[in-house]
């Protein structure tokens, strides 16, 4: 049977799973993460799990398609409630909203407590997930950028740790180190500076006064991308 192939949006997540970890895939529907894991012999054992019942049968119907059943656990659960910190030790989380992934950590702290590596794909609130990872005891390590159709997607490498805190502009586009090695950086930034600049537009033809804060908030955030933008086109000369 031809091995499984993944979009290069779970293929960034993939690559950065450890090998020979214990490995949990929160949300599966599918399970084609935790397959290619399997069958490239990164994981011995996965667990998959999923809130509801249709994707977690999807994932039986994948596993069993590949006759990966005997090396696969399913579980159907809200988040991370029903599994333990004996169970996994690395944790994928994708595609998911940023809410619903920092939501899921926030009601399992004992992924901080036991040293767990995160990997947290969100399609969406990546300023909010990162804000409250900083906020709650973890690392942002790394940040993976990866473009699929015309969507850059992030992929954060997450450990328990201090991380110094963000500004606005980095809780929006992340941390960036001039060692950083990230093709996809001044697209990203060039994008999240047109959003940040269309949101500013709105609100600026808004005669609310409530509005005001967040206007600030705004142009604070787009005065630190340009820096952000400006700084790391000089560290790629
Ligand atoms: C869009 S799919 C993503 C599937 C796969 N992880 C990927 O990235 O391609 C999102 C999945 O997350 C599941 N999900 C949503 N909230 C969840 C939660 N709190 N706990 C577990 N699974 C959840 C949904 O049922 C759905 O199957």
């Amino acid at each position: 049977m031809r091995p499984i192939e993944l979009s290069p949006r779970l293929r960034a997540v993939a690559e950065l799973v450890p090998h020979g970890t214990r490995f949990a895939d929160v949300g599966t529907d599918h399970a084609y993460l935790a397959v290619w894991l399997l069958q490239r012999g990164v994981v011995r054992h996965a667990l998959v799990s999923d809130l509801r019942q249709g994707p977690l049968e999807r994932a039986r119907a994948t596993a069993e398609h590949y006759g990966l059943m005997d090396r696969m656990t399913f579980r159907l659960c809200d988040g991370l409630r029903q599994i333990s910190p004996e169970e996994a030790d690395t944790i994928a989380i994708a595609g998911m909203g940023g809410e619903t992934i920092l939501s899921i950590l926030a009601a399992a702290p004992w992924t901080k407590e036991s040293g767990c590596r995160l990997l947290l794909q969100p399609m969406s609130g990546q300023p909010e997930l990162r804000l409250w990872l900083q906020e709650n005891g973890y690392v942002i390590e790394q940040e993976q950028l990866c473009p699929e159709g015309r969507t850059l997607y992030t992929v954060f490498s997450v450990c328990p740790g201090e991380m110094a805190p963000l500004t606005p502009a980095e809780q929006w586009a992340g941390r960036q180190r001039r060692e950083d090695r990230a093709p996809m950086r001044a697209t990203y930034l060039e994008q999240l500076q047109r959003r940040a600049c269309r949101a500013i537009e709105g609100l600026q033809s808004s005669k609310r006064t409530s509005d005001a804060p967040r206007l600030a908030e705004l142009e604070r955030v787009l005065a630190g991308l340009n820096q952000m933008a400006e700084e790391w086109k000089q560290w790629q000369r």
